[in-house]
This record gives structure tokens, sequence and C-alpha cells, in this order.
């Protein structure tokens, strides 16, 4: 059987803004259609059947999860973790969850918080990573890079990217997150292709990566499931997230596994990783502005501008960030994006 896992537990922090602790951006909508994670559902569902689509996310997000998907996959099938410890503690959770559950099949994990332009071409990416699962490997599912991006993994193939239909191939190296020299080299390398973030394997693929690479994770989350059936799980899956490492699970699991298989996705991908990001989904004008809401500009060039629901206007302004929203307006050059995420981390502790 195949099973696929939505992670949706994230805090989405560089959209701020527009993204907020009560309400991350896989609760929101990329471009006014519906929530991502609603849309990776239904992209999904076309290949898995719903009762074998699972959501793992924190237990804040219970109740926005369950507005946001209505009827679209079992109440049961949404998977609660009680602290947010980064995709290592939840990939880990959730496959070893599904292990217990179920000892055989396949599972694709499946970040809630991408655009992705061609449907089929993804489906047909995913299927060929499934068709890849056996008892040892996971395989990663990549794209090409258009940037020399610094918040993505990169992956190292066997073959050239660019030559011919070839999909499938071993992976030479993973690397989280590089620094920007690095991805500039990457990039320029034309041999690496950015990590999508969709990870599939057996069952067994994940329980072995997990006991090998993260043994802490392993060792702690397994105790825990020893009850599983029993009335104190509750509180036992919760002292065991207590004492998780707080990793990701590229840096835990992909970046030490000497197995790992990729496949090349030929569809249009972002992460929306940035405000930037989330503005160019919609385009840009002829003075290369991604505005969305209404905005009147005289020599007004490079920037995005987001307005939820009043006018804004800007003269001599560019390469810069002006997002609106009910109760907060942002002001940031482009180039300072990156410290979005440290600023409201600063802000939540100031209070
Ligand atoms: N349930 C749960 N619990 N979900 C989580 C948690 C958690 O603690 N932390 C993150 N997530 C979810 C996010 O909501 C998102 O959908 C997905 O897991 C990926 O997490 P991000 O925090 O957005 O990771 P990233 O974007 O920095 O990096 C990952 O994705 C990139 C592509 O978007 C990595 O896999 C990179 O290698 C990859 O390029
Ligand atoms: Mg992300």
């Amino acid at each position: 059987d195949q099973y696929a896992v939505i992670m949706a537990g994230g805090a989405g922090l560089r959209l701020w803004p527009l993204s907020r602790e009560q309400r991350p951006k896989q609760f929101i909508s990329a471009d006014g259609t519906g929530s991502m994670l609603q849309r990776t559902i239904e992209r999904i569902s076309e290949l898995i059947p719903p009762d074998k689509c699972f959501v793992i996310t924190n237990h804040n997000y219970a109740d926005l999860t369950q507005e946001v998907l209505g009827n679209l996959i079992p109440r049961q099938n949404i998977i609660l973790e009680p602290l947010r410890k980064n995709t290592g503690g939840c990939i880990s959770y959730a496959a070893l969850l599904l292990e217990r559950r179920f000892r055989k099949g396949s599972v694709c994990f499946i970040p809630a918080d991408s655009y992705v332009g061609n449907k089929q071409e993804y489906l047909k990416a995913i299927r060929l990573a499934f068709k890849e699962c056996s008892s040892s490997t996971l395989t990663v599912i990549g794209v090409n890079p258009t940037y020399p991006a610094i918040g993505y993994g990169y992956i190292n193939i066997d073959s050239d990217p660019s030559a011919g239909p070839r999909q499938i191939s071993r992976v030479r190296q993973f690397k989280e997150k590089p620094d920007t020299e690095t991805a500039r080299a990457y990039v320029a390398s034309g041999q690496y292709l950015w990590n999508s973030g969709i990870v599939a394997g057996s069952l067994q693929a994940f329980k072995s990566g997990i006991q090998q690479h993260m043994q802490e994770h392993f060792h702690i989350l397994s105790e825990a499931l020893d009850h599983l059936d029993s009335p104190s799980f509750h509180s036992l899956i919760e002292q065991a997230y207590s004492r998780l490492p707080d990793l990701s699970f590229d840096n835990g699991v992909l970046e030490h596994s000497s197995s790992l298989m990729a496949v090349k996705g030929d569809f249009d991908w972002d992460d929306i990783g940035s405000l930037e990001a989330f503005g160019r989904l919609t385009g840009c004008d002829s003075s290369g502005n991604a505005v969305r809401g209404s905005h009147i500009g005289m020599d007004t060039r490079d920037s995005v501008i987001i307005s939820s629901d009043i006018l804004i206007a800007s003269i001599g302004v560019s390469d810069m960030m002006i997002i609106q929203t009910k109760d907060v307006i942002l002001v940031c050059p482009k180039e300072r994006a990156q410290d979005i995420k440290a600023f409201v981390e600063y802000l939540k502790h100031a209070g």
C-alpha cells in the first residue's frame, strides 16, 4: 500500500505578517483559491485515496486543520504533535507510527507549503519515487534550480541534470541550506537540483534511516510507540517530544544517507518561503513590481506591494517590500527578507 503524509506544522515565520503564529502559511492561500494545505491534499489525492492520506501538524493547529480540510480526509488521519520539533521529529514520529500500524507499505512525505505549477508532472515524479521504494533507499524529488537560493537543500546527482529524459539517479551528496557562495557554485556547476522537500520510501527504509542516523529520535519515539494502544500514550508521546532534539530530517538523515536516490521533477515549483516569492506568484508588472491589492506608485520599481484593504501609495521606491495586513504594516528592503524570521522571533520574546 502507498500512503501520503502532508507536513503542516511549521511556523512559516519568513512570511510574516501574512503568516501569523495563529495562522501560518500552510493555512493561507497563495493564489486566492484556497489554503496551501488544502491544495496539497487535493493534488495528491489523484494518486493516493483520502483514507491513506495523513496530515501531521501541531496540536495548536488542530481546529485550523479541521476547518481547512473539512471532509477531505478522515478526521483520524490528522496526527497531532505536542510540540514543534522540526521535520526530524515530524517525519520520525509519523513514519514510525505508520510502520507500527500497517507494517508494510511505502510512504511519501510532502510539505504543505509549496506552490506547484504543473500537477501532472508533479504526480509523475511522485509515482516514479514510489516505484523506487525498495527496502533500503529513500528517494527525494528535486527540481531544476533557477537561482542560488540559500533556503533550500541541494542534491548532487550522478548524472547531468540537463541531459535528456533520465529522471532517476543516485545522489552523490545532499547539502541542506548552503551559504550563498556555495549555492552559487552549485547552481553554476549544473550538477545540482533543489530539494522540493518531498521524500518517499518504504516504511522499512524510513525506519532504518531513522534508526541509523537519528538514534535518539528512534529510541525516544519507539519507547512511546510501544504503548500506542494504551490510555497513557497521549502523555507518553508528550514526554517523548519534550526530549526530542530540534532537528530537520534533511540535516538528520538525508545529509548522511549513502543510498539516497533522486527523481528529477519537471514541474514549476516554489517554496513560497519569502514574501518576495509570495508576491512573484501573481507576476510582475512592467516596472518589476509584484502587486496584490490596490497600489498607486510614481517611480516605483522592483518592489513587492501587498495590501489587504487600503490603498498603498509610493514615490521613488525601489527594491522594497511593503506589506499591509489588518493589524500590521511591514516595510523592509528586499535584500533584508532573510532577517524577517529572526525579527519575528525577537518580537515574540519582546512580547
Ligand atoms: N508537523 C510538523 N511539525 N510539520 C513541520 C514542522 C514540525 O515541527 N516543522 C516544519 N514543518 C512543515 C512545514 O509546515 C513545511 O510544510 C514542511 O514541514 C517543511 O518545513 P520548512 O520549515 O518549511 O522547511 P524549509 O522550507 O526550511 O526546508 C525544507 O523544504 C525545502 C523546500 O521547501 C527542506 O526540506 C529543504 O531541503 C527544501 O529545499
Ligand atoms: Mg518551507
